[in-house]
């Protein structure tokens, strides 16, 4: 007797990475000299997870109370001020955000899908994405589409966007894109600030033919080489014209991916219009996870907030952007030497290799001890879970094997 639905008989059970990653740390604790690039995580050169002490103090230091009680249903108020105050600034527009605390990103793309698209509808993002948006889209029952992400001369194809945009208003009378960046994952691609000016453009341009949400993945803000603040001051100027959405995430601005804390920050000039957004995405915490951590919260609350703690974590955080920048350096030497097509990669968590058989590569890598995640076209490659030494032999084995 069936007792799953037709349409979740078929579901894969691993999550893709974390099953490369499993296979990747049971070798190198059998022994051998693994280089595991498909970890999302930071680690440091010595393998070790990446934390930042005044963080850890102060999640170390949340009185139990807090820790131990419930939330409220959208999310702590200071860490609500704490996140619009962090994406925001002085900007006009943080009075016109409406917000709930979201278990990590992912929890912020997921309100996003359930309230901007109708079951059926399709969110738009990039050729290449982060594997989780499909996942989040098949779980609440919407499809996925992409549009090319790279054009001829390697920059984002804006007429690519133009046409996929234009197309899913014509078919669904509204839409919804997703655009990660900076430090896209999985390429590593920043947009620059004229690709941001040529997107608004675009929105702007399809406004009139039907809701826009443009929902911006800023999960990498920090570790990105121009500020955020340049491509938030585009996107503010799209409110009231498209919906603008920023999914917020404690999960790498703070290296603290297991406390699950994150933010939907909406932009609505309207306020009737912005408190029936706020009371539909409580309503969507209240329908799935309830409230997010306390004890994550009211700690993230004060890194964000005290002006001196926030002094703190960024010099930490800063000496690992530097860790990272170091490694983006030597790969980006070496691959360029050995003569790999890869996006422009000024800074991130990730890269991608692009290469035909991307599968197969990555299968040889595998009997030659090194780990990547293969999608079509393309090898992603985690530097941030790869020591500086390592790189030379990750590049010299792609080498090898595209
Ligand atoms: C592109 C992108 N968006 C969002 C997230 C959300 O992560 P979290 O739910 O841990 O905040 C991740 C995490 O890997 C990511 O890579």
């Amino acid at each position: 007797m069936a007792f799953l639905i037709p349409s979740r008989e078929a579901r894969p059970g691993d999550d893709p990475i974390f099953a490369l990653n499993a296979e990747a740390r049971s070798r190198a604790q059998a022994g051998e000299a693994i280089v595991n690039a498909t970890v999302g995580s930071l680690l440091d050169d010595d393998g070790r997870i990446a934390t930042l002490p005044t963080v850890v103090e102060a999640l170390r230091s949340t009185p139990p109370a807090v820790v131990a009680a419930y939330a409220p249903i959208a999310g702590n108020s200071d860490f609500l001020r704490g996140v619009v105050r962090d994406l925001l600034g002085d900007r006009p527009e943080a009075k016109m955000a409406a917000t709930v605390a979201t278990p990590g990103g992912t929890g912020a793309l997921r309100h996003t899908i359930a309230n901007f698209l109708e079951p059926g509808q399709t969110l738009l993002t990039t050729s290449f994405y982060w594997g989780p948006y499909k996942t989040l889209a098949d779980e609440s029952d919407r499809q996925l589409a992409t549009f090319r992400m790279f054009d001829e001369r390697g920059a984002l194809d804006v007429d690519a966007f133009r046409s996929a945009l234009s197309k899913a208003l014509a078919e669904q009378r509204r839409a919804l894109v997703f655009l990660n960046s900076p430090c896209h994952n999985p390429t590593g691609y920043s947009f620059d600030d004229i690709e941001w000016g040529k997107v608004c453009d675009v929105v702007e341009e399809l406004s009139s033919h039907g809701p826009i949400a443009l929902v911006l993945d800023v999960a990498y803000a920090r570790f990105g080489a121009q500020p955020l603040d340049l491509m938030v001051g585009r996107v503010c100027k799209l409110a009231g014209k498209a919906l603008v959405a920023f999914a917020w995430s404690a999960s790498k601005t703070f290296l603290e991916y297991g406390i699950r804390v994150g933010a939907l920050v909406v932009l609505h000039p309207d306020d009737d219009e912005r408190r029936r957004i706020q009371n539909a995405l409580s309503y969507s915490c209240r329908g799935t996870w309830s409230n997010v951590n306390a004890g994550g919260m009211a700690a993230i609350s004060s890194v964000l907030l005290d002006a001196e703690l926030a002094g703190r974590v960024d010099r930490e955080r800063k000496g690992y952007v530097d860790l990272l920048a170091r490694r983006v350096a030597r790969f980006n030497e070496l691959a360029g030497a050995a003569g790999f097509s890869y996006p422009r990669y000024d800074g991130g968590f990730f890269t991608t290799v692009f290469t035909p058989d991307a599968f197969g590569a990555a299968e040889k890598l595998k009997a030659m001890g090194v780990f990547v995640v293969p999608q079509a076209g393309a090898l992603r490659v985690a530097l941030c879970s790869v020591a500086e030494r390592d790189i030379p032999r990750l590049v010299e084995s792609i080498q090898k094997v595209i």
